[in-house]
């Protein structure tokens, strides 16, 4: 594999688990704030971000690379809003997404099909996670200044539950 390629790869195991921990840190905000359905959202998104680090991990195991594991970042941001996290949210989905595009970039150049095909589940994947980040933003924007609203999108949020990623390798 290309050094750069193996590299950026690399460096994706430590961004999707530190995805992991922004958002334990989203759901921890709101357990805080008493809304138990944003947390819900959360902590499912943070399982998420999980999956995709693996991914990349099993990734670069079945190509025969070196994996190696660095330290997480700490997630710190202080939000004054529960806006402010869900923008948050989002543009840190913008930012992986730059990420996912930079990898991508790197297989063009080398002519690494494999990588890039193994890519494209996570370009489609970013696609749905920034539409799922703006949703919250725009709900946020419609319903979080009427409590019974907020109450109601608490409870939706409430019903999301994990399901395992469609990629398997
Ligand atoms: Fe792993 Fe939210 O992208």
């Amino acid at each position: 594999m290309d050094a750069k390629v193996h590299e950026l790869l690399n460096q994706q195991i430590n961004k999707e688990f530190y995805s992991a921990y922004l958002y334990l840190d989203f759901s921890n905000y709101f357990e805080q704030a008493s809304l138990d359905g944003f947390a819900n959202w959360y902590k499912v998104q943070a399982q998420e971000e999980r999956d995709h680090a693996m991914l990349f991990y099993q990734y670069l195991q079945n190509e025969n690379q070196i994996v190696t594991l660095e330290a997480i970042a700490k997630p710190d941001k202080v939000f004054t809003s529960h806006m402010d996290v869900l923008k948050a949210g989002l543009e840190h989905e913008q930012y992986v997404t730059s990420l996912i595009n930079d990898i991508y970039g790197a297989a063009y150049d080398v002519r690494d099909f494999r990588t890039m095909q193994f890519l494209d589940w996570f370009v489609k994947e970013q696609g749905e996670e920034e539409t799922n980040a703006t949703d919250m933003i725009s709900k946020m924007e419609l319903f979080g200044s009427d409590p019974k609203s907020l109450y109601m999108l608490n409870q939706e949020l409430a019903a999301r539950v994990y399901t395992a990623p469609s990629l398997v390798l």
